[in-house]
């Protein structure tokens, strides 16, 4: 097969339309059918590099603002700020609290590093899933959205169900754009309820 069939339309659309990544069709079918987005939004992005999402959301939110992170380096996105950090540092996640304030949408594409063990690169996609959440525990708003990839295993469920304590609504979905051998996940996230400052439920 040559190099021009292995790469999928995706990839030649993104090329043509300029955007870093074929990653950014799957955003974009996400925001097209669940309305992440909103004119003005404050936005922050994990996991951004090399940053289609980014490019994405900064797009949709016009004079917002759209916070990038990576443990990589990213090159600049016009009226993108980014930080490079490790999202499971927890002194990183502190400074990245008190840069971001307080968020309308976090999106989250983080992925571990691939080991092709199904069961360890499940666990490690969850447990990016939970800094994710712990950051929308931080810094999301009340009603804002959340965006996250998980890869399916058993754990999914679980991280599922507690997404649903603080949304009032979440929904699982894989965008057309997500390799059919892929078993990526997003979980949609609307209607943040908080969390006390003990870290329990506010509702
Ligand atoms: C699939 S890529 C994201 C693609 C991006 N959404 C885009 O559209 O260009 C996943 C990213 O997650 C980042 N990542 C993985 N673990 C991370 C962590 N602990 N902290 C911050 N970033 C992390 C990786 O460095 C990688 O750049």
């Amino acid at each position: 097969m040559t190099a021009y069939k292995r790469k999928d339309g995706y990839y030649h659309k993104a090329k043509e339309e300029g955007y870093r990544s074929r990653a950014v069709y799957k955003l974009k079918q996400i925001d097209e059918k669940f309305n992440i987005f909103k004119e003005g939004n404050v936005v922050v992005d994990l996991g951004a590099s090399p940053g289609s999402w980014s490019e994405y959301a900064v797009e949709k939110v016009g004079e917002g603002n759209v916070l990038a992170i990576d443990k990589e380096r990213m090159r600049a996105i016009d009226g993108v700020s980014f930080q490079q950090g490790d999202m499971t540092d927890e002194g990183f996640t502190r400074k990245i609290s008190i840069i971001a304030g307080e968020v309308d949408v976090v999106i989250s594409d983080m992925s571990p590093n691939i080991t092709g063990n199904y069961d360890v690169d499940h666990a490690r996609s969850v447990y990016l899933a939970r800094q994710a959440l712990k950051f929308c525990y931080a810094n999301l708003r009340k009603g804002g959205r959340f965006v996250v990839k998980v890869f399916q295993g058993e754990d999914f469920r679980k991280f599922m169900e507690q997404t649903k304590k603080t949304f009032s609504s979440v929904h699982g979905y894989s965008p057309e754009a997500s390799r059919e051998s892929s078993s990526e996940m997003y979980i949609i996230c609307k209607g943040f309820q908080g969390v006390k400052k003990d870290g329990s439920w506010k509702r």
